[in-house]
């Protein structure tokens, strides 16, 4: 992160979906250092993690933080979730980061309906949903406006073994930032995807397990590395704050150069 931009949200709130963990977790505190106030979100079953991701915010950051259950996929738990995240600093929420995702790697051929409605739900309409329920408060907050950053993937804009459903669901959330952009510019929305590279968080610590699948993905990003959660936390801090107010309905890669070649 640049000098510069450093503090560039401070006194902002944040809300942050998925933070018990992995980018979510990161993308909360790179927030945090740059100045603003969090609402960190998970699964009420995975509360703990998120209560120990704001614990670590007040702490290590010196930054206000609440944490709040929130299931994307349960739009009973996004309203309620808003309301509570509303309540917290004010009534304002300026960004909101889409980060809550899954992936079951799958051949087509065995793509089960369950599991497409798994991926489908979380990543594509938990994300939507999320983005509405936010977007009309930015809409309707004085002065109206804000930014949205939703997590999407490089697999968003390229194809790639065992991921019919995340494929699909990642380039849905590429092209709805796309539509958001355009529908929600008049009331000074902002929404970007960032689209990141295989990270090691987590959700992809398994697959790496497998030396063929990590060499496969290595020799495909010419800068020779995976990501790291803080690669794309700065890509996210940057989108969200004042330095990317001209940027709207873009798609950030982050990914090391693999769909450059
Ligand atoms: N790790 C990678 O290689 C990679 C690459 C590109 C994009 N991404 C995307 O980044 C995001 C974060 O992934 P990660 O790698 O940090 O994984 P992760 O598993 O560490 O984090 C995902 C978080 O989402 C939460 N979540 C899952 N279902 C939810 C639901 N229904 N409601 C609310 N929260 C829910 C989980 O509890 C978890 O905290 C995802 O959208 C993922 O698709 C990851």
């Amino acid at each position: 992160m640049t000098d510069g931009r450093v503090n560039g949200l401070r006194g902002a709130v944040a809300m942050v979906t998925g933070t018990g963990s992995g980018i979510g977790e990161e993308t909360s505190y790179a927030l945090a250092a740059a100045g603003a106030r969090l609402v960190v979100t998970e699964l009420p079953d995975r509360l703990d993690r998120a209560e120990a991701t704001a614990a670590a915010i007040r702490e290590r950051h010196a930054g206000e933080a609440v944490a709040i259950p929130l299931d994307v996929t349960d739009l009973d738990s996004v309203a309620a979730c808003v309301e509570a995240a509303s309540a917290a600093f004010g009534g304002r929420i300026d960004v909101l980061v889409n980060n809550a995702g899954l992936n079951v790697p799958q051949m087509a051929f065995d793509v089960t309906e369950e599991a497409w409605d798994r991926v489908l739900d979380v990543n594509l309409k938990g994300l939507f949903f999320m983005a509405q329920a936010i977007g009309r408060r930015m809409r309707d907050q004085r002065p109206a406006g804000g930014s949205i950053v939703n997590i999407a993937s490089q697999m968003g804009i390229v194809g790639y073994t065992k991921r019919a459903a995340y494929c699909s669901s990642k380039a849905g959330a590429v092209n709805l930032s796309r539509v958001l952009a355009f529908e929600w510019a008049e009331h000074n929305i902002r929404v970007n995807a960032v689209c990141p590279t295989f990270v090691e968080t987590p959700l992809t610590r398994p697959m790496f397990e497998d030396p063929e699948f990590k060499a496969d993905v290595l020799r495909r990003i010419p800068l020779g590395r995976l990501a790291t959660p803080a690669d794309v936390a700065d890509a996210v801090v940057y989108l969200a704050g004042p330095g990317a107010a001209m940027v709207t309905g873009h798609a950030l890669l982050v990914d090391g150069g693999w769909t450059a070649v």
